[in-house]
């Protein structure tokens, strides 16, 4: 008789935006008169930006020749596009990270998934809370995290580090010394992020005490101020201590075309053991790599065109976090984030829960957002809105807010 993954019956629920989207389908089922505007899931809104589209169609062309056609992509990614990363994401900023470091693949979410498995199962993992869920999720799903307790919304085998706004969303040491350490920063949920500096003091935590960070920094595109690192390898010792994971999805509007990458240096060893010899292993056996079309569109990314018209998309949608910012100001909210990432992280009024509050929304304003506590108890009161919307929508979404 066969026997299943009994690890994935200790997850709670099911996947925070499949909730979501559920409970909104029923809401739109009942009433299919209602206008709803979606600023829950951080999924993106505008078109791919010419010089994208234009290298996806051109490399379609190749497809469709003989002498141009290409197969299996190499294990790594293609090397024009790890070239383009290397010079402009890493050696452009000082980093010292090298093409044959980063691993091209279909996204930083399923790398952020996939990446617990080179590690031991007694491993112990800090995380932010509130966080990204699929971090704990994929650790559930391995065994890691211990028991679950629906009262509190913790695992037994989790350290959490709170970031809220009495320590301003900064994550602080945790007692318990975690082997593996999750950062996202630019932070999803909270929008929020630390400076260059306070980032080189994990990093010399992590070296001193042996651990590794996963890095993920989906959303270094926003950054806008200047002490905010672009790259963990910014920091002096990353090389030793952290792996970096990288998406073009929110950069570069690629969440339904996926693209991603993660770096992994040479330096980063436990004991003789090293971790980007592992993950080229797992690499090679478990991923046939990200279509040539999409790594052509990749690459578009960092040419001169490319980069102008992207950046102008992400001042879009930070005009976006700006408006919804200083609009819920004025509002009478307590705001967050929104300067160096497209999420507003905002108080509930009256003290309501984050699900309540998402409730009263979606209802009195027909607009959705994410509720705080789904991303992990000490996200409770506070609430989610993204910048990824049209402006348009944006600004009624804003409107009706106000006047509920
Ligand atoms: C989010 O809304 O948190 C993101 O869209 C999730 C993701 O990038 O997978």
């Amino acid at each position: 008789m066969f026997k299943i993954n009994d690890n994935y019956q200790k997850l709670p629920g099911s996947y925070l935006f499949s909730t979501i989207a559920k409970k909104v389908a029923a809401y739109t089922q009942a009433n299919p008169k209602k206008d709803i505007i979606r600023l829950g899931i951080g999924d993106v809104t505008q078109p791919l930006a010419p010089a994208v589209i234009n290298a996806m169609h051109k490399a379609v062309d190749e497809m469709a020749d003989a002498a141009t056609f290409r197969g299996y992509a190499p294990d790594l990614g293609y090397e024009f596009l790890r070239n383009a990363i290397a010079e402009h994401d890493y050696k452009a900023r000082g980093c010292d990270i090298e093409p044959g470091e980063i691993f091209v693949s279909d996204g930083a979410k399923s790398d952020s998934a996939n990446i617990q498995e080179i590690f031991a199962q007694d491993n112990k993992i800090a995380v932010c809370d509130p966080v990204y869920p699929v971090y704990v999720d994929s650790n559930v799903m391995s065994g890691r995290t211990g028991t679950y307790d629906a009262v509190s919304g913790t695992w037994s085998d989790v350290v959490y580090m709170p970031c809220t706004m009495e320590n301003q969303f900064a994550p602080e040491f945790p007692k318990e010394t975690p082997d593996i350490i999750y950062l996202c920063l630019p932070n999803n949920p909270t929008g929020t992020t630390i400076t260059k500096s306070q980032l080189q003091e994990w990093v010399d935590y992590a070296n001193k005490v042996g651990a590794v960070i996963i890095y993920d920094g989906a959303y270094e595109a926003y950054i806008s101020e200047g002490d905010v690192a672009h790259s963990i390898y910014e920091c002096e010792g990353a090389r030793t201590c952290a792996i970096e994971l990288k998406s073009f999805s929110k950069n570069a509007g690629f969440t339904g075309v996926r693209l991603g990458y993660t770096v992994v240096p040479k330096d980063l060893k436990c004991g003789e053991a090293s971790l980007h010899g592992m993950w080229a292993r797992r690499h090679g056996t478990k991923f046939n790599g990200a279509p040539y079309i999409v790594q052509r569109a990749g690459e578009a990314v960092y040419s001169p065109e490319g980069k102008a018209q992207l950046k102008e998309q992400v001042a879009y949608y930070m005009k976006n976090a700006s408006a919804i910012k200083s609009g819920l100001q004025e509002a009478g909210y307590t705001v967050f984030g929104g300067v160096n990432a497209p999420y507003i992280w905002l108080k509930t009024p009256d003290k309501m829960t984050s699900w309540d509050f998402f409730d009263y929304l979606l209802e009195q304003a027909n607009v959705v957002g994410t509720p705080g506590s789904g991303f992990g108890p000490s996200g409770e009161g506070y609430f989610r809105l993204t910048a990824f919307g049209s402006y348009e929508n944006t600004l009624k979404a804003l409107e009706r807010i106000r006047k509920v």
